[in-house]
């Protein structure tokens, strides 16, 4: 029997990439109101001039009415501080792939939602059981009622990018994560429009620690000379079918970001097949994070 999802508000915190287009697919397809919440009030607006130009897109090709593109608009507010989130009944967390900054959002979470609300985390490789463990706040007892509902309520609900065009949401259980949440999440993502997988809560999940290496495998083939960059991601494009090469995958997903998840699944497995390549690391380093940023393996001129 399939549950409801029961999500009558939702919260997105963060108007990145990710949480902005977790807003778009929730307010379109789940037509579910939506609070959004970004410490930077410039990403709310550069947040709703992509969502602005998403709506317009899909009305010129005929996907929604006018009518329809104003109602998904409307259905979006911003909020200024988690506080104002205590009515949503789940709230996803889609910030930078940081343990100390999810904690911390999730023990503000914890604090501020309803007692039964879900406490979801877009998260692309932290382990939701250390997350759901930041839930408990401190100062509350670990084998406490109230820590253990927090535990029970903590889903990874993990989305793609570009979130409207991606069809998979990977939904990640914790240790302590109830079923019931696990259902709800499954249903939730599926009134986005999406196809749900399920993984075990290790360091990358399926996807991650599927994906990461072989970007990292290309990377190293880049930087010892093996090939030059367009021909690594010719090879894959062409000869593998897949919509872009790895290098071009990698400044898309944001090279900081698969630095991020390389080192929680190098620390969290301490194999060295997850070792991140030196190159990533410097261009990190230099600031050269992929398409956001202007320039990764390759260059964006802003215009
Ligand atoms: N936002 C919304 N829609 C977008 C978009 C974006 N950023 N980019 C493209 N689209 C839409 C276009 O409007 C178009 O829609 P239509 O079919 O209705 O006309 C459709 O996608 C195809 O776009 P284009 O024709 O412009 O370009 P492509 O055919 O080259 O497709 C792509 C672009 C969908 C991004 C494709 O190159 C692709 O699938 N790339 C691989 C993406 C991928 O692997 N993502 C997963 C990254 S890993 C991840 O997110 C997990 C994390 O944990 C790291």
């Amino acid at each position: 029997m399939s549950v409801a999802h029961g999500i009558k508000r939702l919260g997105v915190l963060g108007a990145g990439q990710m949480g902005l287009g977790i807003a778009f697919v929730s307010a379109v397809h789940a037509r579910v109101p939506v609070l959004i919440n970004d410490h930077s009030p410039d990403q709310i607006k550069r947040g709703f001039a992509l969502f602005d130009k998403l709506l317009a897109k899909d009305v010129a090709k005929g996907k929604m009415t006018q009518t329809e593109a104003k109602e998904a608009r409307d259905r979006v507010q911003a909020v200024e501080s988690i506080a104002k989130m205590r009515d949503v009944d789940m709230c996803v967390e889609a910030v930078s792939e940081h343990f100390p900054l999810k904690s911390s959002l999730f023990s503000s979470l914890s604090t501020h939602l309803r007692p039964d609300a879900i406490l979801a985390s877009n998260t692309s490789s932290i382990s939701i059981t250390k997350i759901a463990a930041a839930a408990v706040g401190e100062g509350v007892d670990a084998k406490s009622s109230v820590a253990s509902k927090s535990a029970e309520r903590a889903v990874g609900i993990h989305f793609f990018n570009p979130v409207p065009v991606m069809k998979l949401v990977e939904l990640i259980s914790g240790l302590q994560t109830s079923p019931n949440v696990l259902d709800r999440a499954r249903a939730f993502a599926i009134a986005c429009g999406k196809e749900v997988t399920t993984s075990k809560d290790v360091p990358g999940f399926v996807s991650n620690a599927l994906l990461m290496p072989f970007i990292n495998e290309a990377i190293m083939c880049l930087e010892k000379g093996i090939a030059s960059r367009d021909d690594i991601d010719k090879t894959l494009k062409l000869g593998m079918n897949h919509p872009m090469g790895p290098l071009t995958l990698a400044d898309f997903i944001g090279l900081d970001t698969c630095l991020a998840i390389q080192r929680t699944l190098y620390e969290g497995t301490s194999d060295s097949k997850y070792r991140p390549s030196i190159l990533l690391e410097r261009m990190v380093d230099a600031g050269w994070h992929g398409k956001k940023s202007g320039r990764g393996f390759y260059e964006y001129p802003t215009s």
